[in-house]
C-alpha cells in the first residue's frame, strides 16, 4: 500500500537501536510517505529533531509528555521553543494528561504543564499532539477553554467524547488497538468520526496490530489499521490511507 502517513510514532526509542536506519528506509521504499516522529521529553524532543534532519520524509514533534512531567527543566518552554523553531516541527506534543499511573506525577503538575504547552503552540502557531489516557473529563475541559488546534492520539475515549473533539475542530488518532479482539469503544469511536478528521499512527514501538500485537512495532504494519477501519466505516483501505494522509497534511502544514 502506497501514500501512508504514520502521524505519530517514537523512532528514536532504544528499541529502534540496531536497524533503525535500514527500517527507516525500508519502510519509506514500501510506501510509507511521511512519519511524524514524537518526543516525550527534551532529550528525545532532540533525538527526534535528529531524525527530521536525516529523512526528508521524517517530521519531528517537540514536548514534554505528562509522565516526564516531574522531570521537566525549568526553561523547558525555552527549550522547546527554540526547537519548533527548526523548519521540520510541525507540532507541540506528546503533551497531555495520564492518571492511569495513580496520578503521578501529581493531577496538578500534569496540568500545569498541559497547559502552558498547548497556550506555546498556541503562540508559535503550531497544532498539539495530546496523550490522553484515563484523564478524558480534564483533557476535554481544557479543550473547551483553549481551542487548540491538533489531534488526540491514540483515541480512547467514546463515540459521544469522539464527536465533540472532531466538533472542536481537532482530528482523533487511531493505533493498532482498534485492531484488538477486545476492543470495544476504540470501534465504536472511529465509526462516527468525520473522513476529516481522521489519523492513523502506529504509536511505535507500541502497540502493533493484530496479528503482530506484543512484537515491535513498526509504520509498515499500518495497512493493518487502514484495513480495520475500513470494516468498520466501510470504503477501501486504500481510501482510509488516502483520506488520512491528506488529513495528517493538512495538520501539519505539509505540502
Ligand atoms: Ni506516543
Amino acid at each position: 500500500m502506497n501514500g501512508i502517513f504514520d502521524s505519530h510514532a517514537h523512532y528514536d526509542d532504544e528499541r529502534f537501536d540496531a536497524d533503525r536506519n535500514e527500517l527507516l528506509e525500508r519502510i519509506h521504499r514500501e510506501g510509507v510517505e511521511y512519519i511524524m516522529t514524537i518526543g516525550a521529553d527534551l532529550p528525545t524532543s532532540y533525538a527526534a529533531r535528529e531524525l527530521a534532519e536525516r529523512y526528508d520524509f521524517v517530521y519531528f514533534a517537540a514536548g514534554i509528555h505528562p509522565e516526564q512531567a516531574g522531570d521537566a527543566p525549568e526553561n523547558y518552554l525555552e527549550e522547546l521553543k527554540a526547537l519548533a523553531a527548526h523548519p521540520k516541527c510541525r507540532a507541540i506534543g506528546e503533551i497531555g494528561l495520564d492518571y492511569y499511573w495513580a496520578e503521578n506525577p501529581p493531577k496538578e503538575r500534569q496540568m500545569e504543564l498541559f497547559r502552558r504547552q498547548v497556550l506555546l503552540a498556541k503562540e508559535l502557531g503550531l497544532p498539539v499532539i495530546i496523550h490522553d489516557r484515563e484523564a478524558h473529563a480534564d483533557t476535554l475541559e481544557l479543550l473547551r477553554e483553549l481551542r487548540p488546534a491538533g489531534v488526540l492520539h491514540c483515541f480512547s475515549g467514546s463515540a459521544e467524547m469522539a464527536k465533540e473533539v472532531a466538533a472542536l475542530g481537532m482530528y482523533l488518532g487511531f493505533t493498532g488497538a482498534i485492531t484488538f479482539k477486545n476492543a470495544r469503544k476504540a470501534p465504536q469511536a472511529a465509526a462516527v468520526v468525520p473522513a476529516d478528521r481522521l489519523l492513523i499512527e502506529t504509536d511505535c514501538p507500541y502497540m502493533a496490530p493484530e496479528p503482530y500485537r506484543g512484537k515491535r512495532c513498526d509504520s509498515s504494519m499500518l495497512p493493518r489499521v487502514a484495513e480495520r477501519l475500513a470494516e468498520i466505516r466501510g470504503g477501501t483501505p486504500e481510501e482510509i490511507t488516502a483520506s488520512t494522509c491528506r488529513n495528517a497534511k493538512r495538520l501539519f502544514g505539509i505540502g
